[in-house]
């Protein structure tokens, strides 16, 4: 289940990537566009903005999120979308959540009507010290959970050499480091992956297991991010693709 509330304890520090992607984007007076997990359509709604004549929606698999979203939504697992004629797709920090989205994107581009523009971005931060610690602890003989993935996306080069067969490419890697305030009781990174990395952990384990491995994560988390000056040092890497199809 996602926590709209508790997803949104960084949305600034979370909708800066979305910025960035939208701004790669060429289109200029698109019809339609989609975005996929569009979670509480907060950073949906700027594109109307950005394209005030297009007819904006988005879909999310969480009803939680959709009962959130002010713009037009529709609750549908990503993976049975497929394109209808959009002129512009974008999905931010959602692919992560979709095994198989490697096959999907490729089929969703060929779909796609020329002339049109996907955008994508997700995490690449698998390798940190924050999810490594999740996962250690995760597989741990004490937790033992289980599908906890390694890295459930590809670098930037692996999206851009998939996507370069159909389209004009625009890939690249960027790492935010992020300055979260150490104010509150818990740690700040624990505050972060919280809305989403921990979810499917919190999901495995009864209320009195979880405290316990939210504590222990915690205390790990302090070790390898400690706090300077009141501040936590978060370095995030995310893994950006812009492609646009040829007319
Ligand atoms: C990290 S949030 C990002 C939300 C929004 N795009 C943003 O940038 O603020 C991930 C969103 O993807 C949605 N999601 C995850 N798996 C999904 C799936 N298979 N189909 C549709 N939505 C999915 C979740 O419900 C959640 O709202």
């Amino acid at each position: 289940m996602w926590d709209p509330a508790v997803y949104r304890r960084y949305a600034d520090e979370r909708s800066r990537p979305f910025a960035d992607l939208v701004a790669r984007i060429g289109a200029r007076a698109p019809r339609t566009v989609v975005d996929l997990g569009c979670g509480d359509g907060e950073l949906t709604a700027t594109l109307a903005e950005r394209w005030p004549a297009a007819t904006i929606k988005g879909i999310d698999s969480s009803p939680e999120m959709i009962a959130k979203a002010k713009i037009l939504a529709e609750e549908r697992d990503i993976a049975t979308w497929r394109p209808d004629g959009e002129d512009v797709v974008v999905t931010n920090a959602a692919l992560q959540w979709v095994p198989g989205h490697q096959e999907l994107i490729s089929e969703w581009m060929a779909a796609l009507p020329d002339g049109a523009w996907f955008a994508m971005q997700v995490p690449g931060n698998f390798d940190a010290p924050s999810h490594r610690a999740l996962r250690e602890l995760a597989r741990s003989e004490e937790y033992a959970i289980e599908g906890i993935r390694d890295a459930p996306v590809d670098d930037a080069a692996g999206y851009a050499a998939r996507l370069s067969e159909i389209a004009s490419v625009d890939a690249w890697e960027t790492t935010y480091v992020h300055l979260l305030p150490a104010t509150g009781p818990d740690h700040p990174v624990l505050s972060w992956m919280e809305g989403t990395a921990l979810r499917p952990v919190k999901a495995a384990l009864d209320d009195t297991r979880w405290q316990a491995f939210r504590a222990s994560l915690g205390r790990r988390l302090a070790e390898v991010y400690p706090a300077r000056s009141g501040h936590v040092a978060f370095p995030f890497r995310r893994i950006f693709v812009v492609a646009h199809k040829g007319e």
